[in-house]
């Protein structure tokens, strides 16, 4: 189920503010009847009219990116640089994406149409499994990364814990190679977390997001994710 004003603004008729306008002056039916109350929940098999006109309810689609470095994790952006869909413009339904990759960050994105998947994937409370890899400046130590499986404060924060792993180290060029798994998507967080333990990341990556890997696809590809992979990955955030 959906709220009316979102199903409005996801088939393009108006912004999800018009769409409230649209809702509270009564130019909405469901299912032939007048709506006024913003928040009506929908689902697919409601008929919505908009001025008598009946909108169209995309099927529910998603798909697993190998989004490249230097792109956007948005849908447009307003200074013109690349942005995800671009990748995906054989797509003709109005998907986005899931939780964000910094523009810096490369790695597995997912990106759908389906508010109630996005929803439940990018709540806190719902524990996925996100692993990332990180080239780091200077040597990781065990000692050092262990505050990370403690979870710690940031920024007044407090992030969960954390798993790691040190997968190399090149005293030489003194960089390390860290691979660090959370639940949470905040904002910058494994940069964040890694700089917490005197370790600034110089290149970032996204491996896994719950089971599902980049496996078969190099940067900038994509593949649509089978019904088995959505209920696994929903049933992964809803334990
Ligand atoms: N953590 C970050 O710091 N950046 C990302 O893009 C994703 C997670």
């Amino acid at each position: 189920m959906e709220r009316l004003q979102k199903v409005i603004a996801h088939a393009g008729i108006a912004s999800r503010r018009k769409a409230e306008t649209y809702i509270l002056d009564g130019r909405v039916k469901v299912n032939g009847q007048i709506v006024k109350e913003l928040g009506t929940q929908v689902s697919a098999k409601d008929r919505v009219e908009v001025d008598n006109v009946p909108i169209y309810q995309e099927e529910p689609v998603y798909y697993l990116f190998y989004k490249p470095r230097g792109v956007i994790s948005a849908v447009s952006d307003d200074k013109n640089r690349k942005v995800v869909v671009d990748y995906l413009s054989d797509v003709s339904e109005r998907i986005y994406p899931v939780g964000r990759l910094d523009y810096d960050t490369s790695g597995l994105l997912l990106l759908t149409n389906d508010g109630n998947f996005s929803q439940t994937l990018t709540h806190p409370k719902h524990e996925v499994d996100k692993v990332y890899v990180a080239k780091v400046k200077g040597i990781a130590e065990k000692k050092a990364l262990l505050p990370l499986t403690r979870g710690m404060r940031i920024e007044g924060k407090r992030v969960a814990p954390a798993r790691f792993e040190i997968l190399s180290t090149d005293v030489k060029a003194q960089t390390s190679i860290v691979q660090l798994t959370i639940h949470e998507g905040r904002n910058h967080q494994v940069k964040n977390m890694l700089k917490a333990v005197g370790l600034p990341v110089q290149k970032l990556k996204r491996e896994q997001y719950g089971d599902l890997t980049l496996a078969g696809l190099r940067p900038g590809e994509y593949r649509e994710l089978n019904k088995k992979e959505v209920s696994q990955l929903l049933g992964k955030a809803k334990k």
